[in-house]
């Protein structure tokens, strides 16, 4: 305002250090002041209000050895002046001197004294040389003590400088004009346009802030993917580039026949039990699968057949018929493999597994048996009845791959995978002999962990064993492999998340969900 109002008087200001700042008790010539009025300064430019210019000063202060010189004097001039005129008196020694006017003064004055010379030596002393002396550097001191400057010039600060008894300041200060939107008032600036100045037309005359390029925008709100969305994105493409088709995987509920009969998983395998499975009390029982389909699965378990003597053990049609949310998407693959083997013999599937009939099926096969291979995967939802705990909760996404063709080799499995999962960025691998009820061989896949310095495991493989797939009618040659992995594992370990209830659950943050980065494996 003070800037303001004088500029209004006189038009501009030449020299901000003449400002009389009112109720102030820092004068406007020093730096502190400066600075509060460059602050002012900058804001009335902002607006438009006002225009200023820098300009720099140097100017020197006393240390404190200048300013007590400029008290006292000098050392050579009260060497001088404790000294007796010559033949006036007893010759001072420099004992004495010392004693007089301190150590300090005495030892540095001695010399400069004697150079200027104002004092001689005598047998049993110093006295004066000169009568009367003047003593420049205290004059000088003084000088620059209230003006800053030296009217002497330049060459004498510099000496001043080296003898340590003043320092350059470097100030600034400023002239101000007036801009184009000078008033007297700070009128606050209008932020927004709104439709009310359109329709008065007051936006005529308002002044509006001026717009910050600089600043940094507001993030913009809008949804997000999970990072296991994220990361079953990109699971997913490196199936589809490799030519896989994805199945259908809508039927979290299963019977116990497409979950575990029809995969030749014994009736009694300890994981059909309660703890491992969800079993369904409402409705408990399925719908009936295809009957002579669920015959010839009947019969391998109990009998067996297709080079296998089977499980021997009395079979349940009840235990098949159970409903459960399913434990592994094979379920699905199992399906997908059987509508592959009905398409071989003409016949169509309907969405419920029924066989139906076959003229509407365009793709049924006019050569030979009709098989043609197949490539199948899947990213879904499965459960288990497990103690839940850092790594395990009762559901989690399992990622399946089926690759069916004539001929397949343990070598194709291996080499297989070993693609799919140098393309996921994991390419130390090492297979384990396992065990499935439904593959054989099976192997278990390891990776090497680079972050954890340790082999873990990452996935369950095998290939499918004749006692699943010759009931299905799938001919003889064809050989099926499979492998699953979890969708959780490699995302954790991707996004650094050691507990599973960070990425799953209520305890997982929005926030973290919205900026997690998508990720390249
Ligand atoms: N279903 C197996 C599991 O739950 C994974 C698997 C799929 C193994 C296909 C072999 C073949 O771990």
């Amino acid at each position: 305002q003070l800037i303001l109002d004088t500029l209004d008087q006189f038009s501009a200001i030449d020299d901000t250090r003449t400002l009389v700042i009112p109720g102030q008790t820092v004068p406007a010539t020093s730096q502190d002041a400066q600075i509060a009025i460059l602050g002012a300064l900058n804001s009335l430019q902002s607006r438009e209000m006002i225009s200023y210019e820098t300009r720099e000063t140097s100017s020197h202060a006393l240390t404190p050895e200048g300013a007590q010189i400029a008290l006292e004097g000098s050392h050579e001039a009260r060497v001088w002046a404790a000294l007796p005129v010559k033949g006036e008196g007893e010759p001072v020694g420099v004992q004495e001197l010392k004693r007089k006017i301190g150590d300090e003064a005495a030892k540095v004055g001695q010399g400069r004294a004697f150079k200027n010379g104002w004092i001689t030596k005598e047998s049993s002393g110093f006295v004066k040389a000169a009568s009367s002396i003047e003593d420049t550097t205290q004059i000088e001191l003084r000088e620059i003590d209230s003006t800053g400057t030296l009217k002497a010039g330049e060459k004498a600060l510099a000496e001043l400088r080296k003898r340590k008894l003043i320092v350059q300041r470097k100030g600034q200060w400023f002239t101000v004009r007036k801009g184009p939107n000078f008033s007297t008032s700070i009128a606050k600036p209008e932020t927004d346009l709104t439709v009310d100045m359109l329709t008065s037309g007051s936006w005529k005359s308002a002044t509006f802030k001026k717009y910050n390029f600089e600043a940094d925008g507001i993030p913009t709100s809008g949804g997000a993917f999970h990072p296991l969305l994220k990361v079953r994105e990109e699971i997913r493409n490196i199936f589809l580039e490799m030519g896989f088709e994805e199945m259908p995987t809508n039927s979290f509920v299963e019977s116990g026949f497409w979950c575990f009969d029809a995969l030749f998983v014994p009736q009694l395998h300890p994981a059909r039990e309660l703890q491992d499975t969800f079993y369904l009390s409402d409705p408990s029982t399925s719908l009936r699968p295809p009957e002579d389909y669920y015959k010839r699965v009947a019969t391998v378990h109990e009998k067996g057949g297709y080079g296998s003597i089977g499980y021997r053990s009395p079979w349940s049609d009840e235990e098949s018929h159970k409903l459960l949310l399913r434990t592994h998407t094979t379920a699905s693959s199992g399906a997908m493999l059987y509508k592959l083997a009905a398409r071989c013999r003409g016949e169509t599937i309907d969405e419920h597994g029924d066989v139906g009939d076959p003229e509407g099926d365009t793709r049924q096969s006019v050569e030979g048996d009709g098989f043609r291979p197949a490539k199948f995967f899947s990213i879904d939802r499965v459960f288990r009845n497990e103690t839940m705990d850092a790594t395990h909760l009762a559901e989690f996404h399992q990622v399946e791959g089926v690759v069916a063709d004539r001929n397949l080799t343990l070598a194709d499995l291996i080499g297989f995978m070993r693609v799919f999962f140098k393309k996921m960025g994991v390419t130390d691998l090492r297979f384990k002999p396992a065990y499935n009820p439904y593959t054989e061989p099976s192997l278990e896949i390891f990776a090497f962990h680079p972050m954890l310095q340790k082999w873990v495991e990452i996935g369950n493989s095998g290939m499918f064993r004749a006692e699943m797939l010759e009931p299905m009618g799938l001919p003889k040659d064809v050989r099926v492999h499979g492998w699953g992995i979890s969708l959780e594992r490699p995302t954790m370990i991707r996004y650094g998340i050691n507990n599973i209830r960070t990425l799953v659950g209520h305890k997982t943050s929005i926030e973290g969900v919205e900026t997690s980065p998508a990720v390249m494996f």
